[in-house]
């Protein structure tokens, strides 16, 4: 009997339901050819909702969703939400509430897709960031004095626990050995200068790294972590880095590997529900335009296939999308791929299906 998974789809604003409807299209595909059945129940949370009733996420979603077997979510963002009521009230509680504890984001240049990178190629660019996810400078801690005078002090605090890092380095170093690449995981921080919060990521990561001695563990600052991207993306295996550090960097990532139109991620509570995401945004100026890349929102659903245990079919969607890159896209740019979103999101069920 084939194994169904429970899935919470949230679709969410602007471009995300067009593109998590090719995700779909890709992953029924992929559950005929692999011999399991997904359950989908989809969740209206979005900008549409909010401006409807004031409500982000109603009472008793996140226990409902704590439910599923995982979450699939399209994006999140509305031009007429001011900025950072559906951040924090859906995205952002999301992963906190669900306790997603790790942000997983792999930086990889599929074959046919232009790097920006002079003499880089597919080679050069694969590599995954590790990124901690309910803490940092997000955690919401600080506050505002005198607010809108001249004597005004805002304060914006990074929170860091023992527990939450050491269980983010310990998922990084777990993921490395796994991923059997080059076995070196990366600690990026600024010990130089926040002495205090990398002091404690630092010795965390080389306490850690001693139960791991097949894993190289390695350092580098954020800001040189970001020339190094650019100069020599080759030298990187698995990075691990804080919440804020792990938001910029991993938008550099996206445009090595050549653009948002193919960045996936994964929020991940190993224990619990994780959500699966194209980190792109909601792109609302081509909002049902039939013009958006599906192919992040496909690789994310991927990687859920792959955490659902389903290993082969992710890695079959991930290979399938890499034929539509080599074969097929002329960009990964929005309107200008030489292909529309379903006629890509077809492309990518079609060579998921096809005997090799
Ligand atoms: C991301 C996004 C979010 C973040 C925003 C939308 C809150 O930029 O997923 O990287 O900063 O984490
Ligand atoms: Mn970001």
């Amino acid at each position: 009997m084939s194994v169904t998974h429970n899935i919470a789809v949230i679709a969410g604003d602007g471009t995300g339901p067009e593109v998590i409807a090719e995700g779909l299209k890709v992953l029924q595909a992929a559950s005929a050819e692999f011999d399991f059945k997904l359950n989908l129940t989809h969740f209206d949370f979005g900008g549409e909702r909010y401006l409807r009733t004031g409500e982000t996420l109603p009472e008793g979603s996140i226990e409902e969703l704590k439910k599923f077997d995982a979450i699939y979510l399209g994006a999140i963002g509305h031009p007429e939400v001011k900025p950072g009521i559906l951040e924090k009230g859906i995205l952002l509680r999301l992963r906190f509430e669900l306790d997603q504890y790790v942000n997983l984001r792999p930086v990889k240049l599929y074959p046919g897709v232009e790097c920006p990178l002079k003499d880089k190629g597919p080679e050069h660019i694969d590599f995954v960031v590790v990124r901690e996810n309910t803490e940092g400078l997000y955690a919401g801690a600080g506050g505002v004095l005198k607010k809108g005078t001249p004597d005004e002090v805002a304060v914006q605090e990074s929170i860091n626990t023992r527990k939450g890092v050491e269980r983010c380095i310990r998922f990084a170093f777990e993921y490395c050995r796994k991923r059997k690449k080059m076995n070196k995981l990366t600690l990026c921080g600024k010990t130089n200068v926040l002495t205090f919060a990398f002091d404690l990521w630092e010795r965390t990561f080389y306490e850690v790294a001693k139960e791991y001695p097949d894993v190289k563990p390695d350092y580098a600052h954020v800001d040189a972590i970001t020339m190094w991207f650019v100069k020599n993306p080759e030298w990187f295996d698995v990075i691990v880095t804080d919440n804020m550090f792990g938001d910029i960097i991993t938008d550099l990532g996206a445009m090595i590997q050549g653009g948002m139109g193919i960045a996936a991620g994964g929020n991940i509570n190993p224990l619990g529900v994780s959500m699966f995401e194209p980190i792109g945004g909601s792109a609302p100026k081509y909002k049902g335009k039939n013009m958006i890349n599906p192919l992040a929102a496909i690789c994310a659903g991927g990687m859920m296939l792959e955490h659902l245990g389903e290993e082969n079919a992710g890695k079959a969607v991930e290979a399938a999308a890499m034929k539509v890159t080599s074969k097929h896209l002329k960009s990964l740019a929005a309107g200008q791929m030489g292909l529309s979103t379903t006629e890509a999101g077809d492309l990518v069920a079609k060579y998921l299906t096809e005997k090799q």
